[in-house]
């Protein structure tokens, strides 16, 4: 277990118990003194054979066992609506009754950058709304509590810096004052999902038409394969519609989606966010290139990609910058509230 041992006999008293959550639109970590777990964010419920009552199943099983109705309710980042507001509301129990929250706990959420007032009040509204966290909830942006892995303590509440968050549904990028958010800056063109969607098309160009994975499937070649660092030619196999088997090799079509994702956000930073925090916030802007820059988001996890972020975002910028990541950015957004959460205990008491 990672956390410390001190915290372990102190956070039994319930009063003392900081969890750290991040609700994404595919994965759901949470992150509490005596665990951190993972999940997929999607809900489906069945009646019970016995008493007719609604039952309740999430994350893996019920992705596994109901592929025909399965809800995944942050599909685009944010509950849109009531309906998705309710099933995220249910999942969000649900998660935290498994995983052993007690009500009389403080909560941290990372909370998305991106301009939806609507889907951010629903998002509060579930959290809010949820049997734990009774001692506090709060929120804060979710490229803070991914930078905080990245600083001693909390130094990142503290230091001005850019972050940027490459995410499944959008690119995010702001600079911190501590802690403020200066020229928040947002797209949903450079994403996670977009570069599975190139996969998808470019293994069918790789093998000819012959092939056409689903999008699971891209996002599960991406996560596995995709490498700047040393990528390796891999082979899967299709069934065919007329019985018999295909086996295909990929050689090109992950990294050439990855690379072309990599240019974008480059391309993003360099000509669209960084002007516009220099226009408004020069000596901040100045400052901030001078310290490290942060990518958060499970984009990140690639291995190889920080560095070339940094030589590619080095040269359009014509200038050297330093650009880094947590150990585990698909964990750190979870980690790093759950660190604000230990704090805010403190304050508390
Ligand atoms: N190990 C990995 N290798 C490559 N990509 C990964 C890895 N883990 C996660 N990802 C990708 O990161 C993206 C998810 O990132 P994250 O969890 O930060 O998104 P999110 O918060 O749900 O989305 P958003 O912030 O855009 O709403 C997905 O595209 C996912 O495939
Ligand atoms: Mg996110």
């Amino acid at each position: 277990m990672s956390s410390d041992s001190q915290t372990g006999s102190d956070a039994d008293t319930p009063s003392d118990y900081p969890v750290g959550v991040k609700l994404g639109s595919t994965r759901t970590v949470v992150k509490t003194p005596d665990d951190l777990e993972r999940t997929l964010t999607c809900l489906a419920t069945y009646e019970d054979a016995l008493t007719g009552e609604e039952k309740v199943l999430y994350g893996e099983e019920a992705a596994v066992e109901y592929p025909d109705r399965v809800q995944y309710m942050l599909r685009s980042g944010l509950p849109e609506d009531d309906e998705n507001a309710d099933a995220a509301a249910t999942f969000f129990e649900a998660f935290m009754d498994a995983t052993d929250v007690p009500p009389e706990s403080g909560l941290v959420y990372a909370v998305p950058t991106i301009d939806n007032d609507e889907g951010v009040a629903n998002l509060e509204a579930v959290v809010e709304s949820s049997p734990v966290g009774e001692t506090f909830v709060r929120a804060y942006p979710e490229s803070l509590c991914g930078s905080v892995p990245c600083f001693d303590g909390l130094d990142a509440l503290d230091s001005i810096f850019v972050a940027i968050n490459l995410g499944s549904t959008n690119l995010e990028a702001c600079a911190y004052r501590r802690g403020e958010q200066l020229a928040p800056y947002a797209t949903g063109g450079v994403t996670g999902n977009e570069v599975d969607r190139t996969i998808v098309s470019y293994v069918e160009e790789e093998t000819q038409g012959r092939v056409k994975v689903d999008i699971t499937t891209a996002r599960e070649y991406k996560e596995q394969h995709a490498d700047f660092e040393d990528y390796e030619a891999f082979t899967d196999v299709v069934q065919q519609p007329g019985g018999g088997s295909h086996e295909f090799t990929i050689e090109d079509s992950v990294m050439d989606a990855v690379d072309e994702y990599v240019d974008s956000v480059v391309d993003q930073i360099a000509n669209e966010f960084l002007p516009e925090l220099a226009n408004n916030y020069m000596k901040v802007y100045k400052l901030a290139l001078d310290e490290q820059i942060v990518l958060t988001g499970g984009m990140a996890c690639i291995p190889g990609l920080v560095e070339e972020v940094e030589e590619r975002l080095g040269e359009e910028l014509q200038r050297d910058v330093e650009v880094t990541t947590a150990d585990s950015p698909e964990l750190a957004a979870a980690n790093g509230a759950h660190r604000i959460a230990e704090q805010l205990m403190v304050h508390h008491d």
